[in-house]
């Protein structure tokens, strides 16, 4: 069943069942008024004959009164005290005789309503009594025939009818808009989600109203542009992965097809076969990063934190990767004052300035010096690793942590990069709860910088 037919069935049942009490209600309050009305009206008439009657009681007062009332829709019948009939407009029928006999021990002035069920009786009726004189009594009788008030609620039951008909007719046209006004952005957003999940990301919701409908299409949209981004950097990341294989696969494709010769010498065999070698380690390189990266995507690996404190921790990776660097003449200074702790997890972190160190190697030429500085302030320790080497183009910052990302394709190939340090480095950093930042100038220098929360632990355990 649809939503708009549902809503729209549960609010035309509750108006309905609303309105049905209420028109219940106002149709008894208006008959039962206009039925008292007729028999205030007849009282009022009966009591206008005794008046007459009192002031003069004569046969022809009486006559004259029964040919008032045969001119009318109501009778009038005259009796004294002990009951005979001494005029009547009608003549008096079984019904009549029926209320004419009951008895009323205390009949006010003002008149007495003695029939007032129009429903199941022949005739409303109400008397007054009249004494003009000692022997001039007797009573008013009023009677109206309930025929004239049936027709008169009948009349007023079809004016009732005709309104409920209205009502329930500009009802339906009502809740048939709002239903659909209501459920119009719960479609769009329905259809949207149908979408994402055939795999169509690229879906705009709609709907721009400012309630919590509008905050689910806002969910629903920012879900489907992330699941887009999702699957656009997919597809890039799997275009990357396959040219990356492809490259040293082709190398190693080529050169055994060399190798393979007969007619070719030994030197040159093994030329071609230490190239096969060294692209089979390129290729296994590669999928160790993957495989790693793939590890932290799935969050399968585990860290364990603990508090480190920093200047014992990088005078051991100072002091291991110190021939790296002399090697290639380049001078790596440590500035790095006692007593400073963060919450890390050591081995990791140690990965993340290996890699750091291992860029900073890579880009600088001979005698640059490379510094590893830790400063502290405002409760936050920043751990910079700053080179003199050859600097990233403002316009690659951006991209530097992206996968894959180099910033000359062909300088990365001669020092055998893939683009992968980086983005490791951003993920191992933010896992554990710090923030990695660089600054560049080209042929000057690249500083990037690690900012962790001070941990303010004296006496803990160095890393
Ligand atoms: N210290 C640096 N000086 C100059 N350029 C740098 C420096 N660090 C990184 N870059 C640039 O940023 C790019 C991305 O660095 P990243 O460490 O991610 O990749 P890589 O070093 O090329 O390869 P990998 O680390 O996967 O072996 C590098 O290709 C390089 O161009
Ligand atoms: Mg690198």
């Amino acid at each position: 069943m649809k939503i708009s037919f549902k809503l729209g069935l549960c609010i035309f049942v509750c108006i309905l069942l609303m309105e049905t009490v209420s028109m219940f209600y106002l149709h008894n309050k208006v008959i039962h008024s206009r039925i008292n009305q007729e028999l205030e009206s007849l009282k009022a008439r009966g009591n206008s004959h005794r008046d007459v009657l009192e002031i003069t009681y004569s046969d022809s007062t009486l006559q004259h009164i029964g040919l008032m009332e045969s001119h009318t829709d109501t009778d009038v019948v005259i009796t004294n005290t002990t009951g005979n009939t001494l005029m009547s407009s009608e003549e008096v029928n079984g019904a009549m005789k029926k209320i004419l006999a009951k008895k009323h021990p205390q009949v006010p002035r003002k008149g007495l309503i003695i029939q007032s069920r129009w429903k199941d009786e022949r005739y409303i009726a109400t008397v007054t009594p009249f004494k003009s004189d000692k022997e001039n009594e007797g009573y008013v009788y009023m009677f109206k025939n309930t025929r004239d008030v049936e027709e008169l609620i009948a009349q007023l039951n079809k004016h009732f009818i005709f309104a409920t008909v209205l009502l329930l007719f500009f009802m339906l046209i009502t809740i048939y808009f709002l239903s659909k006004a209501l459920t119009r952005p719960l479609i769009a957003m329905k259809e949207a989600t149908t979408k994402l999940s055939q795999g169509s990301f690229s879906v705009a919701v709609p709907v721009h109203s400012h309630d919590e409908l509008g905050e689910l299409a806002q969910s629903i949209q920012s879900l489907a542009n992330e699941l887009n981004y999702l699957k656009k950097e997919r597809n890039e990341f799997l275009a990357s992965i396959s040219h990356e294989l492809r490259t040293p696969l082709t190398y190693i494709k080529g050169y055994s097809d060399i190798a393979r010769r007969k007619d070719l010498d030994a030197a040159e065999r093994s030329r071609y076969l230490e190239i096969i070698h060294d692209e089979s380690q390129r290729l296994n390189k590669l999928l160790d990063e993957l495989f790693h990266m793939a590890r932290m995507d799935i969050h399968t690996f585990t860290i364990s934190k603990k508090t480190v404190q920093l200047s014992s921790f990088l005078e051991s990776i100072h002091e291991k990767v110190l021939p790296a660097f002399s090697n290639k003449k380049i001078q790596l200074n440590l500035e790095c004052k006692d007593h400073l702790y963060i919450e890390i997890d050591p081995s990791r972190f140690e990965q993340v300035i290996l890699n750091l160190l291992d860029n900073a190697l890579k880009y600088s030429n001979e005698y640059t010096i490379t510094t590893i500085k830790v400063t502290r302030s405002l409760g936050r320790i920043s751990i910079s690793i700053i080179d003199q080497g050859v600097g990233i183009p403002s316009e690659d910052i951006p991209h530097i942590f992206d996968r894959f990302y180099r910033v000359e394709k062909s300088r990365a190939r001669d020092t055998g990069g893939f683009g992968l340090g980086l983005s490791i480095v951003k993920q191992l950093v933010e896992v554990q709860g710090g923030a990695i930042s660089v600054k560049s100038r080209l042929e000057q220098g690249t500083c990037f910088t690690i900012i962790f929360k001070e941990i303010k632990n004296e006496d803990s355990s160095s890393g």
